[in-house]
């Protein structure tokens, strides 16, 4: 296992811990559950248990007769909201409809009811006691089921461009060589720790929401267009937040229910939702299908590439993912035809998920890029340098920098990989064959405007306070060390604040833009504190002193304005309304050149000669993604992200009943993902990169890089252990038996 603490190199931060590693393990941390309201009242959700059709009536009298229900919401009492605009549609919301919109259900597990009561326990017994009736349909499940619609996305959401090159059938035709395949990834959920919990406290026309949020200033903005009243009305609190990974970025339906039943009930009103309850209300990653096809010249020069993708959606909302522009972008493909499809079905809107358009796109293009490289009898490490690009060629545009080869090298060198036999099923320890993989991790290094506040004292400590979140990834710790840094004071001078939506507004804690988008936020307020005091960059104690004697200030505040040279708003007025403008990686309609930061995945397999039982005894992966703030809370997301891609190569699987449309497997025993036992040497290589051209902090985001890559990398060692080829996620035992 590499060292967790890894050595600074060359534009790497100080490897301090986490600033709120104490508070995290002691218990003192406190998140949105935790927050204490006086006499809360106790919410409990009731979802359909069909997925098509629609309510007939309720017989509530057993609810109502247990003691302590104050209230049961449905759709015949609930107080009015207004509606939500789609995230897609750059609004807030999971989905456009309403909570308890009407009689009609569009996936299983639609809240339809929500209990309130004097306890949790007498609001769930009520729950449970509540007779709904319904008149069924028979719903369509996923892709090949009947009663599906398919559409072109570029169709129904024409700012989604499908990305295009040259002739690539054209080329395709007269390739030497040409690979042509289907993929398919599974739907997966989130599945953070913390459980999706709400608490809604109004004092007068005043309301505190304490909720786990990727976004204070999107939720404040999209709950009070819900509730028809000012957002300055709304603070929202979160001051932790027990993971995410994409699943509390947009408003889903629980919160203004929760928010129109504690006005009502004139109470602070409680909601922690289970954990079945939270795979329908929530969201999910996207189930996928791609069709692929690579053509090459014998030289192993890439000629064309094909991507055709399928996204399974639910009926009610447009939610798309792409992420072909991505694998595109990758290589030096002179000619590229994509065609991106939607396939609506009766299910509940998915959302982005932890590298929510690159898991499924990467796991086809660098499957495919390793079929191919068998097909030409060709390293596959050796066809990525062949076809290695410092430009974008779809869009022309080149590269701000582009290490990507540098990690192929460390992380090569340091697995071992010129020891590999490439003959499938060469390599063997008794009854275990082993095979070697790797693919390439990519991430599109995105920036989002954010405002920071800095207050500077004359005894050299500061205080930061931004509305953006830590989502579990370190951002109280890099957030504080880039003060602490561009101040010239020690990172325990600084105390950081974030999570709240009076403070000034952050970047949505999605498409890994925190640490970029927030340090640069904050850097550019520490500089402007330190023109106002006249002071030059490493100041000593004794000159900032000074500085402050003679302006005869106790403290300088200063608000930083970042606004990324790549955005479409050129502005940060948008971020205080709550809307999302995040700009980057091949995606430059504000203009800009390609961003994206890299890395390479070694894996080695086991699979049993017999039972097909498959281990992963070891990963390495390689990354290089500009400044480092902190090496030791880098190596911890990568490794997780590593982590995490183990998992969706060989366990993560929301299984779904085809008849009712309905998941199955909907808790966290049947939920498969790693455990210690899954997981036994991850190194993690970080690539020292510099790249002054992405931001003003210099870094690309890493939070959703590493679990990018790794199921590509996972099946490509399973062919080489076993000569089968499984393109379908997650690689499970019965599929290596199959013939
Ligand atoms: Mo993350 S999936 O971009 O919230």
């Amino acid at each position: 296992m590499s060292n967790p603490v890894p050595e600074v190199l060359a534009n790497m931060g100080l490897s301090i811990p986490r600033v709120d590693a104490r508070a995290k393990v002691t218990g003192t941390a406190r998140f949105a559950s935790d927050m204490p309201v006086a006499n809360p009242a106790y919410a409990y959700l009731v979802t359909s248990t069909i997925a098509r059709g629609r309510i007939t009536g309720f017989d509530d009298t057993a609810a109502r007769a247990v003691p302590g229900v104050l209230d049961i919401l449905t759709h015949l009492n609930r107080p009015p909201l207004q509606p939500i605009k789609h995230f897609v549609a750059g609004g807030a919301g999971i989905t456009a409809t309403p909570p308890l919109a009407g009689p009609e259900i569009a996936h299983d597990g639609q809240i339809i009811a929500m209990l309130l009561a004097d306890t949790f326990e007498a609001a769930r017994e009520a729950a449970h006691r509540l007779i709904v009736r319904y008149q069924r349909q028979a719903p369509s499940a996923t892709f090949g089921s009947p009663g599906v619609v398919e559409q072109r996305t570029a169709t129904v959401l024409p700012e989604r461009k499908d990305p295009g090159l040259g002739n690539a059938d054209a080329a395709l035709r007269v390739s030497a060589v040409v690979h042509d395949a289907e993929y398919a990834t599974p739907t997966q959920h989130h599945n953070p720790m913390e459980l999706f919990a709400t608490t809604a406290h109004w004092m007068g026309d005043e309301l505190t929401i304490y909720e786990p949020s990727q976004f204070v200033y999107g939720l404040r903005a999209g709950l009070a267009g819900q509730l028809g009243i000012a957002p300055q009305k709304i603070h929202v609190v979160n001051d932790f937040v027990g993971g995410a990974f994409g699943s509390k970025g947009a408003i889903t339906q629980r919160t203004a229910l929760v928010a129109v039943a504690a006005r009502k009930l004139g109470r602070p009103v409680k909601l922690v939702a289970t954990r079945d309850q939270g795979f329908t209300i929530s969201g999910h990653r996207h189930e996928t299908r791609h069709r692929v096809r690579i053509g090459a010249a014998r030289d192993g020069k890439f000629t064309a590439y094909h991507h055709d993708q399928w996204e399974l959606n639910g009926r009610t909302d447009p939610y798309v993912n792409g992420g072909v522009e991505n694998a595109a972008a990758m290589y030096a493909f002179p000619n590229v035809i994509s065609t991106g499809r939607m396939v609506r079905a009766d299910r509940d809107p998915p959302i982005f998920m932890r590298s929510p358009a690159e898991v499924p796109v990467i796991f086809a293009l660098e499957s495919a890029v390793d079929e191919l490289a068998v097909k030409l009898t060709m390293d596959p490490v050796e066809l990525r340098r062949i076809n290695d690009t410092d430009k974008n060629w779809v869009s022309g545009k080149r590269y701000t920098s582009r290490s990507l080869m540098k990690c192929y090298d460390a992380a090569s060198e340091a697995f071992g990989w010129k020891r590999r036999n490439p003959q499938p099923g060469s390599m063997r320890d008794g009854d275990w064959l082993i095979g070697w993989g790797c693919a390439t991790a990519t991430y599109p290094t995105q920036v989002s405007p954010a405002v920071a506040r800095v207050r500077w004292l004359a005894d050299g400590s500061a205080r930061v306070e931004i509305a953006a979140h830590d989502v579990g990834t370190g951002a109280y710790t890099v957030i504080a060390q880039i003060a602490a840094e561009t101040l010239a004071i020690k990172p325990e001078q600084v105390s950081v604040a974030m999570g709240d939506s009076l403070l000034p507004p952050g970047p949505v804690s999605g498409g890994s833009v925190t640490t970029a988008s927030a340090c640069s936020a904050v850097k550019l307020a520490c500089q402007q504190v330190l023109m106002r005091l006249a002071l030059p960059a490493g100041a000593t104690a004794a000159q900032r002193e000074a500085a402050f004697e003679k302006l005869q200030l106790g403290a300088v505040e200063e608000t930083g304005n970042f606004v990324p040279a790549t955005s479409r708003s050129k502005s940060t007025a948008g971020l205080y309304k709550g809307s999302v403008d995040i700009s980057g990686g091949a995606n430059l309609a504000g203009g800009g050149n390609t961003m994206f930061a890299f890395g390479a995945e070694f894996v080695e397999v086991r699979v049993h000669a017999r039972t097909r039982e498959i281990r992963v005894p070891r990963i390495v992966g390689a990354f290089a993604a500009g400044r480092i703030m902190n090496p030791r809370t880098a190596h911890s997301q990568l490794m997780g992200g590593m982590i995490w891609g183990i998992g969706s190569a060989l366990h993560e699987h929301t299984e779904i009943d085809k008849r009712e449309a309905r998941y199955m497997n909907d808790n966290l025993a049947e939920y498969l993902i790693p455990v210690n036992a899954d997981i036994r040497q991850v190194d993690v290589i970080l690539v020292p990169e510099v790249d002054s051209e992405v931001n003003p902090a210099g870094a690309k985001g890493i939070g959703e890089l590493a679990n990018v890559g790794t199921a590509a990398a996972v099946a490509n060692a399973v062919f080489h252990a076993t000569g089968k080829r499984i393109r379908e996620l997650p690689i499970t035992i019965d599929k290596l038996i199959v013939a």
